[in-house]
């Protein structure tokens, strides 16, 4: 198992693109709205990747962005998953959305990817410069706050959301 940083010579030898495309199809028919981006859904593969890594060296984000990494986790030559390590913390982060989000699809879910997406994701945030890692997950995400807590998040507090959301549950792992 591996994560990848989706790159235009990984989307060109065609690897993994079926089950990419068969985890969107998933993720657009489930109602949860839990991305771990907002990221533009992109009209190309080529767009998406120029974007990633524009993003990725802090070009051309959208308003109150931080630069970020968006990395495949896959595993028997199949996509299952991405996160998206933002490689600082603006206000918004570090009251809401923290370090690393992480998103398994619908069809792999429950079979400890989730776990496993977080805890190689730390690996690569680490390589970031990150030392302490920020993780939330809203408070009724039972598998999130799972993954979190196994993967050594101290819980900080709850956090209030402006826009009457249900609280975010804050969490710092110490990444050795
Ligand atoms: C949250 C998410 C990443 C979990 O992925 P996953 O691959 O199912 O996670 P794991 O298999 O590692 O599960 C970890 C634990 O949570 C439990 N779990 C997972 N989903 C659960 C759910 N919906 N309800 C209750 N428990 C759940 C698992 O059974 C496991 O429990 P255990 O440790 O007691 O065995 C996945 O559901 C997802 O992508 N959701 C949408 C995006 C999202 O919410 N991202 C997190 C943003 S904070």
């Amino acid at each position: 198992m591996q994560l990848l940083f989706p790159t235009h010579e990984l989307i060109e030898s065609q690897q993994f693109l079926k089950s990419f495309f068969e985890a969107q199809k998933e993720l657009d028919a489930t109602k949860d709205d839990r991305y771990s981006n907002d990221v533009p859904r992109p009209k190309t593969m080529k767009e998406y990747v120029d974007t990633l890594l524009a993003h990725s060296r802090g070009e051309n984000l959208p308003n109150d962005w931080v630069s970020y990494s968006t990395f495949w986790l896959i595993d028997n030559d199949e996509f299952i998953g991405d996160t998206h390590i933002r490689h600082t913390l603006n206000d918004h982060l570090r009251n809401i959305g923290g370090h690393i989000g992480y998103t398994i699809r619908p069809s792999k879910r429950k079979q400890g990817y989730g776990t496993k997406i977080l805890k190689l994701a730390l690996i690569e945030a680490k390589k970031l410069g990150i030392d302490f890692a920020l993780i939330t997950c809203d408070e009724t995400n039972i598998g999130s706050k799972k993954i979190i807590e196994k993967n050594g998040g101290i819980f900080e507090k709850a956090s209030e959301q402006s826009d009457g959301h249900e609280k975010k549950l804050l969490y710092w792992i110490k990444i050795s």
